[in-house]
């Protein structure tokens, strides 16, 4: 079995964090955590494997992106590019975004392995290395979006690469889960902070002092004004059921909690350019 290196110790905080600091600690992290996370994940997700979150549900299930062949498709936050190598085998044309290089090094290994390749490059969700009018389709499946400060100008960059009609679908931590402390067990079924203190969960190592981790958290208001400040056409919102014989722990998710509470939102949005 693989070994990972015990994490160093943490401090847990929550204070506001700029984009800047944001983008400084997540790279970094998910490098450090990228081996571990592809190790512990990577059988679940499927080397071309697209699913949306820990309850397991497809994009085939789902639908959510609509036919995808010939599509210029955008992955933001790709990681592995389990995704968009799935979308790559329905003959969509799919690229990937990561902030992590180590994240896009295992996406090379698993493109050598499946003979499935999606060119990937290292960039952020809030500067998208792509001309206007790039893509029909862009989508993150737990990528990039509750890692960001400055939202809006992550949802305006996805506004700018897509073409009028454009589908644009993510999926994130379902907001309610904001409230409740991330334990599978019992503990994260008790409410414990507010549903609308936005102030950001902030990890800082606690040797350097060094912000380290950081996690933003929108209501489901905020998430449907910041589509509509940007012209997206919200068109589904998805909270899919934890299924009766999964069993499978992933960080805060459990069936104990997914039985209970949702804790993944999908949303699914078309894009439409106010003239
Ligand atoms: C939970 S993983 C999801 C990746 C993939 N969909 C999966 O299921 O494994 C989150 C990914 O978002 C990336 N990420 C974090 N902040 C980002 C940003 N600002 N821009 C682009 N990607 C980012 C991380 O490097 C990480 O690979």
């Amino acid at each position: 079995m693989e070994e990972f290196a015990a994490p160093a110790p943490v401090r847990v905080e929550r204070r506001p964090v700029s984009e800047q600091e944001s983008r400084r600690a997540n790279g970094p992290d998910w490098d450090r955590y990228a081996d571990e996370y592809q190790a512990t994940h990577g059988r679940f997700l499927g080397d071309v494997g697209f699913v949306w979150g820990p309850e397991g549900l497809t994009e085939a299930e789902a639908g959510v992106l609509g036919d995808l062949a010939g599509r210029d498709v955008l992955e933001v936050g790709s990681g592995a590019g389990q995704c968009s190598r799935w979308v790559t085998a329905q003959g969509g044309r799919a690229v990937g975004l990561d902030l992590s290089m180590r994240q896009l090094q295992h996406s090379r290994r698993i493109d050598d392995a499946t003979g499935v390749h999606v060119p990937s490059v290292l960039g952020t969700a809030t500067a998208l290395p792509f001309r206007d009018d790039s893509f029909d389709v862009v989508f993150s499946s737990f990528g990039a979006l509750q890692f960001v400060a400055d939202l809006d100008v992550a949802v305006a960059e996805t506004a700018r690469v897509l073409r009028p009609d454009g589908r644009y679908a993510f999926s994130i931590t379902h907001p309610t889960r904001w409230m409740f402390p991330d334990d599978p067990g019992e503990p994260g079924l008790t409410a414990s902070q507010s549903y609308w203190d936005r102030t950001p969960y902030v990890e800082v190592a606690d040797a350097s002092d060094v912000v380290s981790y950081v996690e933003h958290h929108r209501t489901l208001e905020d998430w449907v004004d910041v589509l509509s400040r940007h012209d997206f056409a919200l068109q589904r919102l998805l909270e899919p059921r934890w299924p009766d014989d999964h069993e499978r722990v992933w960080g805060g998710w459990s069936a104990l909690r997914g039985r209970l509470t949702p804790g993944t939102a999908i949303f699914a949005a078309a894009y439409r350019p106010r003239p």
